[in-house]
């Protein structure tokens, strides 16, 4: 791995550790919320049912209004409770993401979360095929490997003028998973498809294009992951990019 793309990793591990903290220091008081409201609630129900018991006792009709005002607050105050939970959650998992470790992955999976991610710039213009094979468990750094899918899945779809196709399918070929990702766009050039790969290459306009997206994707398949990357791609018809990641990584010192 080079220096620069170790230097990528413990700039996550450190914004993972910064955001753990972050997630710990929400989740301990919301839990504490959540509990109390809890009791507020069924407080609230014992109260009504002791309403029932002497309904003419004085002062009776008016505590039952007050407590009649208090229970959709506190059936609000629950909900929105829960929502800080779940973004607490999901939050967890961004925080594990900055792992510099390497973790066994699904990359089914992985490729998935990528394609929720880019259903919006997709919806309704490009269609989405998926051939996902049998895969073992990968070993890799999971979100380096994210960024590796978006950069191809949004690069299908820049490729795509109007509507078109996408198809995106994976196998096992006995020592490494192959990924295959497959667009109906413009296709790239014979003259251009030498300069593809190198960083700063780019044919989209200012603004649209950096020409970083694919030499970050090789460095991370290849430096980051010891793997392979390769094209096809005919004018007029579309292109295919092929990543391959072997199953096990070599460990530091191994
Ligand atoms: N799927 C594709 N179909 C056609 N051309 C592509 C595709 N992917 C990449 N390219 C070409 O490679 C160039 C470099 O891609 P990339 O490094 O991601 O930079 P950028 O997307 O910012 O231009 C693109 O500008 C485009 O010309
Ligand atoms: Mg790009």
């Amino acid at each position: 791995m080079t220096d620069e793309c170790l230097a990528e990793l413990h700039r996550m591990a450190a914004l993972g550790r910064l955001l753990a903290g972050v997630v710990h220091e929400v989740s301990t008081p919301a839990a504490s919320i959540l509990s109390n409201n809890q009791v507020l609630i069924n407080s609230l129900e014992k109260l009504d049912a002791a309403f029932g018991e002497s309904p003419d006792a004085p002062g009776v009709a008016r505590a039952k209004k007050i407590v009649g005002a208090i229970k959709p607050l506190a059936a609000i105050d629950r909900i929105a409770c829960e929502r800080i939970a779940a973004i607490v959650r999901s939050m967890k998992t961004v925080a594990r993401a900055g792992d510099p470790e390497l973790c066994k992955v699904d990359l089914n999976e992985n490729i998935e979360s990528a394609l929720k991610l880019t259903q919006a710039e997709f919806r309704g213009r490009i269609e989405v095929e998926t051939e996902f094979g049998v895969l073992p468990a990968v070993d890799c750094h999971p979100h380096l490997i994210n960024q590796v899918f978006l950069n191809l899945l949004m690069n299908a779809s820049q490729a795509i003028d109007g509507r078109g196709k996408i198809r995106v399918s994976t196998r096992f070929d006995g020592e490494g998973v192959v990924i295959s990702i497959a667009d109906t766009g413009h296709g790239i050039n014979d003259e251009d498809k030498a300069k593809v790969l190198n960083r700063g290459f780019t044919t989209k306009p200012a603004g649209v294009g950096t020409g970083i997206g694919l030499s970050i994707v090789k460095q991370i398949v290849t430096e980051g992951h010891g793997g392979t990357i390769g094209f096809e791609s005919e004018v007029g018809k579309g292109t295919t990019f092929h990543i391959r990641i072997p199953v096990e990584q070599k460990r530091k010192g191994a």
